[in-house]
């Protein structure tokens, strides 16, 4: 398999640090995206593939329900312990990589094809590795929401310049609504979506997970003139408050099934 040369990944950071961010993120979504992909009727018999698989923890989660599991990631470090599960790991570039197996029921892909270079070909892909009249599950954000507290934004300056820098790295900011396009131009039946924000108080695990984020962009945005150190550490101290309390950006789950009447890749 080739370097993964396409990668615009902006989160690639050391080992402890994104052990933890991944962590701290399942911790704050996996309860949304289980209880959707079960209302889809995962189980067992059921055939899934899940694309950037970060630490593990859906994959783990549908092998749990008794579903054949088959995790893919350019990175796998973090995967190894799904062997023990029963998931096949696969390192591979959803970009350009061939998909390993075929004919799946499910393909789930959180917070990932938002960091893709070329989204629309790689929907396309996914698509192909279903079966027909099987599921394609998205989930990415929508940046509405990040950050808004009852009065306003918090730190709405070192939100905004969060966001510059990773726009930089082809992170787009309401990805979340733009996988509806995608799964349509990719020629999904019955696309529905809906989008969930939930609710952070300052100095929870669920804060932490921002906190790295500004932590890890602070660098860079120092570094580009758009904030000053200062106010990055004002907008951690606030994170870090058990006094605050601020919205997570939204996070947009679409669901589309591919035509019982389309080839199988
Ligand atoms: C933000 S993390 C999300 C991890 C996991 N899906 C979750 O929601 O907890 C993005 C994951 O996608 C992987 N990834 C990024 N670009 C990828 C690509 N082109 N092909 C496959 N995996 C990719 C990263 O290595 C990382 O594990």
């Amino acid at each position: 398999m080739a370097e993964p040369a396409t990668i615009s990944y902006v989160f690639a950071t050391s080992f402890a640090r994104e052990e933890e961010r991944l962590s701290l993120g399942e911790h704050l979504w996996d309860p949304g995206t289980t209880s959707r992909l079960a209302a889809l009727g995962v189980g067992r018999g059921s055939r899934c593939l899940e694309i950037g698989a970060g630490r593990g923890s859906i994959a783990a989660w549908l092998a749990e329900c008794g579903a054949a599991v088959t995790a893919l990631d350019i990175d796998t470090s973090r995967l190894g312990w799904l062997r023990g599960c029963g998931v096949s790991v696969h390192r591979g570039d959803i970009s350009r990589d061939p998909v390993p197996g075929g004919n799946y029921d499910l393909v789930h892909a959180r917070l990932v094809v938002q960091h893709l270079a070329d989204r629309a070909a790689a929907v396309r892909r996914m698509v192909a590795a279903l079966r027909p009249g099987g599921h394609l599950v998205l989930e990415d954000t929508d940046t509405a929401t990040t950050l808004a507290t009852a009065g306003g934004v918090l730190r709405p300056r070192v939100r905004d310049a969060a966001y510059a820098v990773m726009a930089e790295s082809g992170y787009h900011p309401r990805c979340g609504l733009l996988d509806v396009d995608l799964a349509h131009g990719a020629g999904l039946r019955d696309v529905r979506a809906e989008g969930r924000a939930e609710v952070i108080t300052g100095g929870t695990p669920q804060g932490r997970w921002f906190a790295l984020w500004l932590e890890h962009l602070k660098p860079a945005m120092v570094g580009r003139g758009l904030v000053t150190a200062a106010e990055v550490d004002a907008a951690l101290a606030d994170i870090d408050d058990p006094g605050t309390r601020w919205l997570s950006q939204v996070m947009i789950t679409v669901i589309g099934r591919k035509g019982a009447d389309e080839q199988a890749a």
